[in-house]
């Protein structure tokens, strides 16, 4: 029998040993240039310097008044992005995600989701029971997702649709005929728009609150200037009733939210009203545009072209150019640092107020044309659902090695990252395919598998007990 107990090692303790910070004074002295999250890229903002010892306070008398001065500032926000009511989390997009899917769903009913989602829609789906109805991705290649793009065949018992836009790489599909489907039906949309919180403006896909959306999640530290782990979410609209979030929320939430990042976000509802920062975003969006058109001048494909035109939309600050990700990477090392790179590409967030130039010199010519099976569609492995994924979840497993789980219920989601698409959930039936096709993956160093755990040169996976 395998044991998963991580032992504590017996090096000895160093008296100045300080492990987490001691990597940061090493990143911050080596990592150059950040083409990665968070937003802010390291710089300090243009205002608002909130990051004081003293300004780390709780539950303090001034937060009895009506409204409070958190919820104040949530009515800027809301104002800001033109929602009837904004929740300011300090736990990431993962909350909101959450939040918003308990408050829409009632727990245990059928929704349809979109397959692209991140693991903290599927944490939404242990907790609510829900009945799941798959959207799969038109089209997985080369580690990169293009988005659903299509509204469910039928809606039936569906109470509303989850879906997650832009993709990791910031490719968007026109979600307007799935919301009037949906809201057609009487049914709830719920959009992660973890990825696109920074969309006010053209050239920018247009947002799912612009669209229409009832819940959106927004992860604002992954592309505005605010400290990591701060998100929204927003409703607007009469389908999703804010004391259904609110009761969520005390259920889900930290009752001691940290002050300096409730600061940062309080900082970034202003900054978000000032007139000259809607045009900021559109002059860095404008010079990503010139970035791209000089790359492939260059010779380079970029796949947020290639998306747009076969129809979606992109998001002008993420650039994911194709070609031997590594090796692509080891180019830019000399100036900066990457957001990811798969076997076939390297992926780059671009932030106002950064050089794209010195990001051009470092990529210098494209290293080879990608061959077009780099860009071939594959369909995406849809499997058999032996059982719900709460009741998966919830009920006794065992660990197997994965080459042997052929034919074996998941009790976890299998999602090997890049993409993060998870390929197989929990209550699903592994198939020989997918088993090869996860092997395959780690063998090749082509991707880290979450969900499940190496032993020795085997991986082993939680099944669900017969
Ligand atoms: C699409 C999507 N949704 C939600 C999240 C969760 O965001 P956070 O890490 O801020 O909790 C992520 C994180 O990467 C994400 O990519």
């Amino acid at each position: 029998m395998a044991s998963w107990v991580r032992r504590m090692d017996s090096r000895p303790v160093l008296p100045q040993e300080m492990p987490v910070l001691s990597m940061l004074d090493s990143y911050v002295s080596r990592a150059g240039e950040r083409w990665h999250m968070p937003g802010h890229k390291g710089r300090r903002p243009e205002f608002g310097d909130f990051l004081h010892w003293s300004y780390d306070v709780t539950e303090i008398d001034e937060m009895l008044q009506t409204p409070n001065p958190v919820e104040r500032s949530e009515e800027l926000m809301a104002r800001s992005y033109g929602a009837d009511r904004t929740w300011y989390s300090v736990a990431g997009a993962t909350l909101p995600v959450l939040a918003g899917m308990l408050a829409a769903f009632p727990p245990g009913a059928t929704v349809w989701v979109d397959r692209t989602m991140h693991r903290s829609v599927f944490g939404a789906l242990v907790l609510g029971g829900y009945q799941v109805k798959w959207l799969y991705p038109s089209l997985v290649q080369a580690g990169l997702t293009l988005p659903v793009a299509k509204a469910p065949p039928a809606w039936e018992e569906a109470r509303g649709i989850v879906l997650t836009r832009p993709t990791y790489d910031g490719i968007a599909a026109d979600i307007a005929p799935i919301i009037a489907a949906c809201h057609a039906a009487n049914g709830v949309v719920m959009v992660d728009e973890a990825h696109g919180s920074h969309w006010m403006v053209s050239p920018y896909p247009v947002s799912a609150l612009q669209l229409g959306a009832d819940v959106v999640a927004h992860g604002v530290h992954k592309t505005q200037d605010a400290l990591t782990q701060t998100g929204l979410l927003h409703i607007q609209g009469h389908r999703v009733m804010a004391d259904e979030v609110d009761r969520w929320w005390r259920v889900l939430a930290t009752t001691s939210p940290s002050y300096l990042l409730l600061a940062s976000l309080d900082r970034l509802q202003w900054a978000r009203r000032q007139p000259h920062y809607a045009e900021r975003w559109r002059a860095a969006a404008e010079a990503a545009l010139v970035l791209r058109e000089d790359l492939a001048a260059a010779g380079w494909v970029i796949w947020q072209a290639w998306a747009e035109r076969q129809g979606y939309a992109a998001d002008p600050l993420r650039l994911t150019v194709m070609g031997p990700g590594s090796a692509v990477e080891a180019r830019v090392k000399r100036v900066g640092r990457v957001e990811k790179t798969t076997q076939d590409s390297c992926t780059f967030l671009l932030s106002p107020g950064q050089n794209f130039d010195a990001l051009k010199e470092a990529l210098g010519p494209a290293p080879l044309v990608p061959s077009p099976q780099a860009l071939n569609p594959m369909p995406y492995p849809a499997l058999e659902t032996a059982m719900s994924i709460r009741d998966a979840w919830l009920h006794p497993g065992r660990w197997v090695p994965l080459r042997d789980a052929v034919g074996l219920v998941a009790k976890d989601a299998l999602t090997p990252y890049p993409p993060g698409v998870p390929v197989a959930v929990a209550g699903e039936v592994l198939t020989r395919n997918i088993v090869d096709w996860l092997l395959d993956w780690h063998a090749a160093g082509r991707a880290v598998i979450q969900g499940v755990k190496p032993q020795g040169d085997d991986l082993w996976v939680w099944v669900v007990e017969a």
